[in-house]
C-alpha cells in the first residue's frame, strides 16, 4: 500500500513537472538567431499575382530582404533575382525578443513557378518554390485542417506531411483556429513552425484564429495574441479592429473568407462589424464558389455546445448568399452535414455544407447529431478539397492516408443542384 502511495506521489510529481515545463520552459527552446526562421507564406487577396512572406530573426539582426525570381534549373540564375526590403518590427512578449519581418510582392505572373528566399548578408533561408495561383475555373486543390492545438511537434507533423504528400501542389492550407494551445506562449508557435517545417514556406497558409489564440488582457478584455499580427502578413481587407483575423482571398474562382468567431462569440460591436463586412463581400463576389472558415461551429459536434451568435446571426447570411462550404474546428471530433438542403425538388433556403474537423492530438468522443451525415471521434484527419469548374470534390483522410469521408458538390446555373455522397 505504502509502495503504491509512493509511486502515485512520484507520478504526480512527474506530471506536475511535465505540465509546468509545457507551460513555461525554463530555457527558451526556440530562440531567434541570425538565420531566418518561422518562414510563413501567407495567402494574399489575389494569389495569382502576389505573395506575402513573414519570418523572424534575432534582435541583433538588421534589415532583411525577400529575393524572388521565376524558378530556373540552373543555380547561376539567382543573381537575377529581384530584391524587396522587408518591413521589420522589433517585438518582445514575456521576455522573448525577436525581429519580425514581412514582405509583400505584387505583379507576379499567374500559374508560374517562382523561387524565393528571405534574409540578409550571410544569413539567408534556402530557396523555396511557390507556384502562383491560376485563372478562375482552372482545377486546383487546397488543404483544410481542424484544430492543431496539441501535439504540434509530436503527432501533428505526420498529418501535415501526409497532406503535403497527397497534394504537393495545393494552392493553400486553411487552419480553422486553435492552431496552438496557448497563443501567448512563444514556444508553442515554435513547436508549430517546427512541425510544419518547409511546408509553411511553400504553400500559402490561410489561418483563422480560435479561442486559444485569444486571452484576457489586464483590463479584462479578450484580445488576440500580439504574436498573430507580427508573425503573419495576411490580407488587410477586413473590418477595423479585426485586421488579419477577418479577411478574404480569391483563388481560381473561389472566395475564401476567414471570420474571427471568438469576437462573434462575445457579440457586440466586433460581431456587428463582421456581419456588415460579410454582406458586402458576399454581395460583391464574382467567384463561382464561396468557402468560409472560422473556429466555433455553427452546428456543434457536442450536444452541450451551442454557438448561438453564429447560428442565429451568420447562418442566415450563409443561406442568403448561398455559401457552399463552411469549415470549422473547436469541438475536437468530426461532424459533417447540411442543415437545410435546398435541392431543385425541395423547398429550402440553403445548400451549405458544414464541417467540423481536427488535426492535432486533442480528442473528444464522437457525438452523432441530427445535422450530421458523418461523425467520428478520436481520429486525426486532414481534408483535401478539389475545385474543378462546376464540381467541388471533398475528401477527408485519416492521419495514415485512408479515405474517411467524401462527397462532391455539383453546380448548375450558379447553385448546387447535386450532392454525390462517396463515403
Ligand atoms: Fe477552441
Amino acid at each position: 500500500m505504502q509502495k503504491k502511495m509512493v509511486s502515485y506521489l512520484f507520478f504526480l510529481l512527474i506530471t506536475s513537472v511535465t505540465l509546468s515545463f509545457a507551460q513555461t520552459p525554463a530555457v527558451n527552446p526556440y530562440p531567434a538567431g541570425s538565420y531566418p526562421d518561422r518562414i510563413f507564406l501567407n495567402i494574399t487577396e489575389d494569389a495569382s499575382t502576389s505573395i506575402a512572406a513573414s519570418w523572424r530573426t534575432g534582435v541583433e539582426t538588421g534589415e532583411n530582404f525577400l529575393e524572388i525570381m521565376p524558378a530556373t534549373d540552373t543555380p547561376s540564375g539567382i543573381k537575377n533575382a529581384m530584391s524587396y526590403k522587408a518591413f521589420t518590427e522589433p517585438f518582445e512578449l514575456n521576455n522573448v525578443k525577436a525581429n519580425y519581418h514581412a514582405a509583400r510582392v505584387k505583379d507576379l505572373q499567374p500559374n508560374t513557378l517562382y523561387m524565393y528566399r528571405v534574409g540578409a548578408g550571410n544569413y539567408w533561408s534556402e530557396w523555396f518554390h511557390i507556384k502562383t495561383a491560376g485563372k478562375p475555373g482552372e482545377k486546383f486543390s487546397f488543404i483544410y485542417m481542424g484544430d492543431v492545438q496539441v501535439g504540434m511537434r509530436t503527432l501533428w507533423p505526420r498529418v501535415i506531411r501526409e497532406a503535403y504528400k497527397k497534394v504537393p501542389d495545393a494552392r493553400l492550407i486553411m487552419y480553422a483556429g486553435d492552431i496552438v494551445n496557448r497563443g501567448f506562449n512563444d514556444h508553442e508557435w515554435g513547436e508549430l513552425f517546427d512541425g510544419g517545417s518547409f511546408i509553411h514556406s511553400t504553400i500559402p497558409g490561410l489561418p483563422s484564429p480560435g479561442n486559444h489564440e485569444h486571452a484576457d488582457n489586464a483590463e479584462g478584455v479578450n484580445v488576440i495574441t500580439p504574436l498573430w499580427r507580427v508573425q503573419f502578413a495576411l490580407p488587410d481587407n477586413g473590418p477595423d479592429g479585426l485586421e488579419e483575423t477577418c479577411y478574404y482571398a480569391d483563388v481560381q474562382g473561389v472566395r475564401f473568407i476567414s471570420l474571427n468567431s471568438q469576437a462573434i462569440w462575445f457579440g457586440g460591436e466586433m460581431m456587428q462589424r463582421q456581419i456588415d463586412w460579410l454582406h458586402t463581400i458576399l454581395k460583391n463576389n464574382p467567384n463561382k464558389w464561396t468557402c468560409v472558415t472560422f473556429h466555433h461551429p455553427v452546428y456543434s459536434v457536442k450536444s452541450n455546445r451551442d454557438n448561438k451568435n453564429l447560428r442565429e446571426k451568420f447562418q442566415p447570411i450563409f443561406d442568403q448568399y448561398k455559401v457552399d462550404l463552411v469549415l470549422q474546428g473547436h469541438d475536437h471530433a468530426y461532424g459533417r452535414g447540411m442543415k437545410n438542403v435546398a435541392m431543385p425538388d425541395k423547398k429550402g433556403t440553403s445548400a451549405t455544407m458544414y464541417v467540423v474537423s481536427m488535426a492535432g492530438s486533442k480528442m473528444y468522443d464522437e457525438n452523432k447529431q441530427d445535422w450530421m451525415d458523418k461523425a467520428a471521434g478520436h481520429i486525426q484527419l486532414y481534408q483535401v478539397i478539389t475545385v474543378d469548374g462546376d464540381k467541388l470534390s471533398y475528401n477527408s483522410y485519416t492521419a495514415t492516408g485512408k479515405l474517411f469521408d467524401a462527397f462532391d458538390l455539383i453546380k448548375q446555373k450558379g447553385k448546387i443542384n447535386k450532392i454525390v455522397e462517396r463515403r
